[in-house]
């Protein structure tokens, strides 16, 4: 008897792991307080090597702030972050900056807007060269994102989507089916500052 039992709640556990916890964004606003230091009170962030979290597609940082505490995306200060989340948390969090309005947080200089130029093009039409298609076909041509799996790369800071694009290249960060990685990969260094200057002009 006690056998069964312990057997039918381990199975309920299994099953209610796999169910996504739907997020409440107000929970979500109480326990960003913490973040807010690093990100912004709104998920807008001061720091550049601190990504802006406003306005990011529903699903996506619930997934990241699983692959932070998995240890699938290594960051020291993100790990120690995540450590005591939950996935009602995770999904609290996730619901309460999806609700958030983006904003333009790099200052692009001159040199920057040139950049951009440069960025553009490869950002909507891709690099044929090395059979990369455009950054657009998955993140928007406005760079919104599509939910859940493809992230906002609009209006955030340059210095934060630069070093992503190299922590890919590199294979330090290899993200949802390694795509990223396979397309950062045959992109060289300077494409690589075209692009950031591009995404973080968009809004
Ligand atoms: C001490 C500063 C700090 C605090 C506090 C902090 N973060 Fe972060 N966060 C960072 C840094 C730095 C990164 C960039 C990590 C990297 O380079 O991979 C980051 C990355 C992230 C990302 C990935 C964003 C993306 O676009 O992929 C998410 C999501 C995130 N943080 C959410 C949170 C949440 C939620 C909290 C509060 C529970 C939090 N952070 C607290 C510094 C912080
Ligand atoms: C086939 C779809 C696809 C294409 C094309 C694509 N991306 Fe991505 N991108 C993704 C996915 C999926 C992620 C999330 C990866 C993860 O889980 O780490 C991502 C993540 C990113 C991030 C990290 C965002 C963050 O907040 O940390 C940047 C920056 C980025 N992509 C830029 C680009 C650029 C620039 C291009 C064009 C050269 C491009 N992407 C083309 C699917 C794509």
């Amino acid at each position: 008897m006690l056998k069964k039992i312990l057997l039918i709640t381990s199975l309920f556990a299994v099953l209610s792991s796999n169910v996504q916890a739907s997020g409440d964004a107000a929970a979500g606003e109480a326990k960003a307080a913490v973040c807010g230091a690093c990100h912004g009170a709104t998920g807008i962030s001061s720091i550049p090597a601190n990504p802006n979290l406003a306005g990011q597609v529903p699903g996506y940082i619930a997934a990241q702030l699983e692959a932070f505490k998995s240890g699938e995306r290594a960051n020291a200060i993100m790990a120690g972050q995540v450590a005591m989340l939950s996935a009602q948390d995770m999904a609290d969090l996730d619901a309460f900056y999806a609700a958030q309005t983006a904003q333009v947080t790099s200052k692009l200089t001159e040199d920057d807007k040139a950049l951009a130029e440069a960025g553009r093009i490869i950002y909507r039409g891709g690099f044929a060269e090395r059979k990369i298609s455009a950054c657009m076909s998955c993140h928007g041509p406005s760079g919104h994102g599509i939910p859940k799996n493809y992230p906002r790369v609009s209006a955030q800071h340059k210095e934060y989507l630069e070093q992503q694009l190299l922590a890919y290249k590199k294979g330090d960060r290899k993200g949802y089916n390694d795509i990223m990685y396979n397309i950062a990969f045959g992109l060289s260094e300077q494409q690589i500052k075209e692009l950031a200057a591009y995404m973080a002009g968009l809004n």
